[in-house]
């Protein structure tokens, strides 16, 4: 391993002209403007800060030494999401959360209470659990000792010949737990900040869509050559549309995306039903539905826009029919919410979408690797009644096409346009002569927001 500090990242010189600068188009607060129901607060929300115009050593992309900082001093020190509370829902469950070779033991106690414990046992390190289930306490299959699931000692074989194991020096050390959002967040120092002050104003943003009333519908990892931060990067703007998913123009309108950054969360609202700056003709409403309802939602793609209507009028319609029977508030939500794309970032790798769109990302590395990782995407979906279980977690290899995960529906394909490029963005940092990549002063907001705080952790 290197012993050289790594470089930091740059503030460009030539910051400040062309700041404020914004596509041709509707801005998204003006296609507010014209909803046909009130938009909620939050959607009008827009950040103040300026953040400074970045460059980010490639290095942090490729080099093991970069890897090992993030190993030491964010993973080992940050606010992540390990799981959702309901894989756990009942005393003695438990889960294996893995983070770039360290484990935490998820375990929900007597009590109902969740804990995180390092996975090791105390006497020689044998990891206690090895997977997800339930026991009524944590026994270390090789010797026996042994755990109450609040974590303080229990037993051992052989009493008489370990006086010297007591009581609280053999606790199982524990991390802290956070609870938002029916997810449950663990944090490995016992210096970090509190959950609260770490979370901020996210838990507000959210009020209008209650992630905790979801269940997990669907769940699909997969493997990818690339590093985590590589892969979550293509999950962060809109900008990459015009050549990835070109044939999303007619119905999206991706450079009038707002991006924001609040504290430790960003936020891009990506209008739909409206079309791209981009294109150098105006499609009909009809054309702007076309392009999009089928990546959007599973619905007849011969549905007719009535003459008396917009695509966007039409489509959030459709969303609150589709919607009414789990979600009776529905009715009242805007034709924003019921269309747009609001895909908000929590640092370092969580990526929860805003009012009823189903997905929450989260990027890691695979293994201790710098070079691969492993994205999941997570469907969380309302219900009415008793609450369905948890999708199973299905692991889809490096090779393979997101459409053999066919619970995530017609995005599969979307998936398989923005997973190509990852492991060839890769192969080119890799091979790069140059020494930083560039990003845009606008629309790639929310990556420099997320260096400037991944720099922030590395300096800590
Ligand atoms: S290593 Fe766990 S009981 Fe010996
Ligand atoms: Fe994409």
């Amino acid at each position: 391993m290197s012993t050289d500090p790594p470089s930091a990242i740059e503030p460009l010189a030539h910051d400040e002209p062309g700041r404020g600068s914004r596509s041709s188009g509707i801005s998204y607060q003006d296609l507010l403007d014209t909803d046909t129901r009130t938009v909620p607060e939050v959607l009008r929300l827009q950040s103040a800060r300026e953040l400074p115009v970045i460059r980010v050593p490639i290095e942090h992309y490729t080099s093991r030494s970069f890897h090992d900082l993030e190993v030491e001093k964010v993973w080992k020190r940050c606010w992540q999401f390990a799981c959702r509370e309901e894989e756990i829902p009942e005393p003695g469950d438990h889960m294996v959360y893995e983070i770039a070779g360290l484990e935490a033991l998820i375990v929900r106690d007597a009590d109902r209470e969740i804990h995180a414990f390092p996975n090791a046992c105390m006497h020689r390190g044998r990891a206690l659990k090895d997977h997800a289930g339930n026991s009524s306490e944590l026994k270390c299959p090789f010797h026996g000792w042994t755990w109450n699931l609040d974590g303080s000692f229990k037993s051992l074989p052989c009493r008489w010949d370990f006086p010297h194991v007591e009581g609280e020096a053999y606790h199982l050390p524990e991390f802290r737990v956070g609870l938002w959002g029916g997810f449950v967040f663990i944090n490995m120092s016992a210096d970090a900040e509190s959950f609260a002050s770490f979370i901020g104003d996210l838990p507000d943003h959210f009020e209008r869509w209650p992630l905790d009333k979801r269940y997990k519908q669907a769940h699909v990892a997969h493997l990818i050559r690339c590093n985590w931060k590589v892969a979550q990067e293509g999950f962060m703007e809109a900008y990459h549309v015009i050549a990835t998913h070109p044939q999303m123009l007619p119905g999206i309108g991706d450079s009038n995306s707002q991006y924001d950054a609040w504290g430790n969360f960003s936020r891009a609202i990506t209008p739909n039903m409206t079309p791209s700056p981009h294109l150098d003709y105006e499609p009909s409403q009809q054309e702007m539905l076309q392009a999009m309802i089928t990546t959007s939602l599973d619905a007849d793609p011969a549905f007719r826009v009535p003459e008396d209507m917009t695509a966007r009028q039409l489509f959030a319609q459709m969303s609150r029919m589709q919607l009414q029977s789990s979600v009776p508030s529905v009715v009242h939500l805007s034709d924003a919410e019921l269309n747009d794309s609001f895909y908000y970032t929590v640092f370092p790798n969580m990526h929860p979408w805003g009012a009823y769109n189903k997905i929450t990302y989260r990027f890691r590395p695979y293994g201790n690797d710098p070079g691969s990782c492993i994205m999941e995407v997570i469907y969380l979906a309302p219900f009415l009644g008793k609450r369905p279980a948890p999708a199973e977690i299905h692991w889809l290899d490096f090779d393979q096409s997101w459409t053999e995960a066919p619970e995530l529906g017609p995005l599969c394909q979307v998936f398989d346009q923005d997973t190509f490029n990852l492991p060839r963005v890769q192969r080119g940092l890799e091979n790069a002569q140059h020494t930083h990549v560039t990003f845009a002063s606008y629309q790639e907001t929310k990556l420099r927001h997320f260096h400037s705080l991944l720099d922030k952790y590395i300096a800590a």
